[in-house]
């Protein structure tokens, strides 16, 4: 696959700074300049009350609608099944709690040792209050993956729910959702499934990966800060109503409560044709998927500089896959120096102009599985997207080669 016109890629995002390699993008991404726009429009134009019947209110509605149909193209999904909410841990505290009616004494939820808090601290507090075991799926120590025979050894028939991430915010490995949603599906329990590592990179196709839930932060895919959350829409009608009473049935919008920020729902098709043009741009259809494989061969040679780099190095220690391998991994890059600290190489690479980060990324259960002795240092963390060039690895490396030096 050609090359990506960095050029062009990089003029639609204001936010990218020349004097700063930005790489912690794991974090947050820049939003794309389509979406600046429109939350500016929408707060200019078009801020009164949603379903009034006289025009502006009209026009404004049309807009928070667009936003949702934006949305279910990002994930594959109908506007009817999904969530704008706050941030995933907001759309995750709420669906616990609509949930929990399901759930009951003797019955089992799983997690795993790998997530983010936002997709366990919610489901263990559920299932303590339940009356419910909590099992935890514990990180491959070979892989530093979540894979198969860790999930078989905590499944039971009393499962109920089992909450899992696609990519691992703190290591980048991708996990094999169809497979492992199809054999929590024959256990007959519900998987909810957390994207926000894996959606900045390749393509969510909700129906294809089979979760009964999939959620995605919108501000590390180049959009604003809200949460993204699709429940299978039979699931949707079997859940407890968490906004006000009179709206029991509303589908969604029973997950809710107070709705979602209008001029940042209003933003979100700017995300969707960003991507679009990007493919169309490179002589594709301007589809999502030919956006997303564009954006792993790149992401791929990003990674591939990186840990090349770091690999030949005797003083680091790689977490999760040392290849670049698109199929395996985000290039979310992880590492830690032995004689150094993580908070001071991100320190020293942030005063030269290279934003990277150090700490436990909130995956805290996850240090001590992956080595980790002092969790509140932590791991040092670089992370990648599309719109990243070479010269801004190189950037990195020149930081590390000092660092690795002393
Ligand atoms: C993998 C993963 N899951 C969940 C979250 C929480 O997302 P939010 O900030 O939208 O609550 C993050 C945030 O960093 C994350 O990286």
């Amino acid at each position: 696959m050609d090359e990506l016109d960095l050029v062009w890629v990089r003029a639609r995002f204001s936010g990218l700074e020349p004097s700063l390699a930005f790489l912690e993008n794991a974090g947050g991404s820049v939003p794309v300049d389509g979406v600046v726009e429109r939350a500016r429009r929408y707060l200019a134009e078009d801020m009164v009350q949603l379903g009034a019947p006289y025009p502006r209110s009209e026009r404004a509605t049309a807009r928070v609608h667009a936003g949702f149909d934006a949305a279910a193209r990002l994930m594959g999904a109908t506007p009817a099944e999904l969530v704008l909410g706050g941030s995933t841990t907001a759309n995750l505290y709420v669906l616990s709690h609509a949930l929990a009616p399901r759930v009951g004494p003797g019955d089992e939820v799983v997690v795993t040792t790998l997530d983010h808090e936002s997709n366990r601290g919610a489901w263990i507090r559920m299932a303590q209050a339940r009356g419910a075991t909590v099992r935890e799926w514990t990180i491959d120590p070979a892989t530093h993956s979540l894979e198969r025979p860790g999930l078989d050894a905590v499944l039971s028939e009393r499962t109920r729910l089992v909450c899992f991430t696609h990519c691992a915010n703190v290591v980048g490995s991708l996990h094999d959702v169809p497979a492992l949603t199809a054999r929590i599906r024959e256990a007959g329990a519900l998987s909810v499934v957390d994207g926000v590592a894996f959606a900045p990179h390749r393509r969510v196709d909700v129906r294809a990966l089979g979760a009964d839930v999939y959620v995605l932060s919108l501000y590390k895919v180049y959009g604003p800060h809200l949460g993204l959350m699709y429940v299978r829409e039979a699931l949707l009608g079997a859940l407890a109503n968490q906004n006000h009473d009179f709206l029991a049935g509303a589908g969604a919008y029973t997950l809710m409560p107070g709705y979602v920020s209008h001029e940042l729902a209003a933003s979100v098709p700017g995300v969707v044709e960003y991507l679009e043009a990007l493919d169309a741009h490179h002589g594709g259809d301007g589809t999502l998927d030919g956006a997303f494989a564009r954006i792993a061969a790149h992401e791929e040679r990003l990674a591939e500089r990186l840990l090349a780099y770091l690999r030949a190095h005797p003083r680091v220690r790689l977490l999760g896959s040392a290849q670049a391998d698109r199929a395996r991994r985000a290039p979310t890059i992880t590492f830690t120096v032995r004689g150094a600290r993580a908070d001071a190489i991100a320190r020293e690479a942030g005063s030269r102009g290279v934003a990277i980060r150090a700490g436990h990324f909130y995956a805290a259960r996850a240090m001590p599985e992956l080595g980790i002795e002092d969790a509140d240092d932590g791991v040092v963390r670089a992370s990648m997207v599309h719109y990243n060039t070479l010269e801004e690895i190189d950037r990195l490396i020149a930081v590390l080669d000092r660092v690795l030096a002393a």
